[in-house]
């Protein structure tokens, strides 16, 4: 059990807060994971006293739960919290916060978790800087931030610059919440835990890797923010080069948190980098129309309310990736992520190359399809290797079957990727969270396409709502044969 800390959350009546982080910080508490002694100070501008946010912070929980909170834990959970009303643009606010922990003798050991907009990044900790909050004279302090660290590879640069000038990198927590998914940390062990993959890990044997999310829902609520970032940055330079980071790297010297990040950093550093009048052969990006989802009617994007009317940002974005290293060299990594996409899916697959020679050409097996290792990342959590068989019978056919290895059975709880990360932050582990540097590295690659991009306002092309992307995307393959897969069930 980590020694108790205070965790001050400020946004704590936003979005974020509702959906995952007061949900996890129960579900922790209910499991009795929260040290006792942890307190929780919860900061908004909205005006609650005590009684009220207690019925606010119970009513979100009964919302968000698969089932009702029992009320001995929700006691419990309400009783550590406290509400702190506040503007964060005034000093005032960081004084009072400061008084709070002081009169309570609340812990201090400190976790600052900044939920609220990236543009108030950097404020928020130099106010805290500035009202000694960060000072570690009397217990450690540490601050969690979410993505987009940045907008592009000068901002993100800027960004650090201006949160180094209070925070050393080890208080830093910057949270990539698809390093908390089960199913990604899996990719870790299956790969360094069976050693029978590692000769095929190359690219004398892989042929090329995908890298899929697709998601039915649209931008919903978020316009103001989707509209200044795009399906790029927002899911690709995060969540799915972070991915690819860990099906491509090298074991690490350990599992310690700065031998792995050293390990994706030299990944990320090998990416080729896409020069500018490469853009159009590297990367592709499009809009959702109007279209069905579950057969219902749903608008385009440029109808959605809060977007622009003529706006171009995209709703999909596919890349492709070559790591320029000994491992990789000439395998194309294709990355792609969108919204309104016919269903949800986040999956990994290998394509592994053809056998040299073709022995059963003259019978009925022409041309046998490939051998795919898939790693369902969500909703299927699940690895399959998929192999060519002969058919039963007295003639030389075959067909696809799989060998599938389920990541979790029905009566193992499914822990969400907040809860995990939280603890980390509480208990000081790192190896979960981005170091700069890989941030930065990140920026780098995609910069030149945002770039260009961002100079092409006339035109994108669109996909209706429930539809794969457009048929153009195919100019970004290497080739004719490759085409995306849109499912975990075996080719046939
Ligand atoms: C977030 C993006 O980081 O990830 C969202 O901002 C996206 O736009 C979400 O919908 C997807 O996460 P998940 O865990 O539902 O795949």
């Amino acid at each position: 059990m980590p020694d108790p800390c205070t965790l001050v959350i400020f946004g704590a009546s936003g979005n974020l807060a509702q959906v995952k982080l007061l949900p996890a910080l129960f579900n922790l508490d209910r499991a009795g994971l929260l040290p006792p002694g942890l307190r929780l100070i919860c900061n908004g501008r909205k005006e609650y006293d005590e009684a009220s946010w207690r019925d606010y912070v119970s009513e979100i929980l009964a919302r968000r739960l698969p089932e009702p909170p029992e009320a001995g834990s929700l006691t419990r959970f309400l009783d550590r919290m406290r509400y702190l009303r506040g503007d964060l643009r005034q000093h005032e606010t960081f004084q009072a916060l400061g008084a709070l922990i002081e009169d309570n003798a609340y812990p201090r050991d400190i976790v600052f978790y900044v939920s609220l907009p990236p543009s108030v990044y950097g404020a928020v900790v130099d106010a805290l800087g500035k009202s000694g909050l960060l000072d570690e004279a009397q217990g450690w302090r540490r601050v969690v931030i979410e993505k987009p660290f940045g907008h592009d590879l000068i901002s993100a640069r800027d960004l650090h610059a201006r949160l180094s000038r209070h925070l050393r990198e080890d208080q830093t927590y910057r949270i990539d919440h698809y390093l908390g998914k089960e199913t990604v940390q899996n990719v870790l062990v299956f790969r360094f835990a069976n050693l029978m993959l590692e000769p095929l890990w190359n690219r004398n044997y892989v042929d090329h890797v995908q890298i899929t999310h697709s998601e039915t829902l649209g931008v919903g609520s978020r316009a103001a923010f989707y509209e200044h970032t795009g399906a790029l940055r927002d899911m690709l330079q995060s969540h799915l080069i972070q991915l690819m980071a860990l099906v491509a790297m090298e074991p690490p010297v350990s599992m310690d948190a700065d031998d792995l990040r050293d390990e994706k950093v030299k990944v990320l550093k090998s990416i080729r980098p896409i020069h500018p009048s490469a853009v159009h052969a590297r990367a592709f990006r499009a809009q959702y129309g109007p279209g069905h989802v579950d057969g219902e009617p749903v608008p385009g994007y440029l109808q959605e309310p809060g977007v622009d009317p003529r706006s171009v940002t995209e709703t999909y974005a596919a890349l492709k990736l070559y790591i320029d290293n000994w491992r990789w060299r000439d395998v194309p990594f294709y990355l792609r992520t969108g919204k309104r996409l016919p269903k949800a899916l986040a999956t990994v697959s290998i394509c592994f190359k053809q056998p040299p020679k073709q022995f059963f050409r003259g019978s009925h097996i022409d041309h046998p399809p490939p051998n795919w290792l898939l790693m369902g990342i969500q909703p299927e959590e699940s690895l399959r290797l998929e192999l060519t068989i002969k058919e039963p019978g007295l003639e030389m056919n075959t067909r696809q079957t799989s060998l599938d290895a389920l990541y979790r059975c029905e009566h193992h709880d499914k822990t969400g990727a907040y809860e995990g990360l939280l603890l980390d932050v509480i208990e000081g582990d790192r190896s979960l969270f981005l170091r700069y540097d890989e941030v930065e590295q990140a920026w780098r690659v995609v910069d030149p396409v945002l770039s260009v991009w961002a100079s092409e306002r006339d035109y994108i092309p669109t996909y209706p709502a429930g539809h794969w992307e457009p048929e153009e995307v195919r100019r970004i393959f290497d080739r004719e044969e490759h085409r995306w897969r849109n499912h975990l069930e075996p080719e046939k």
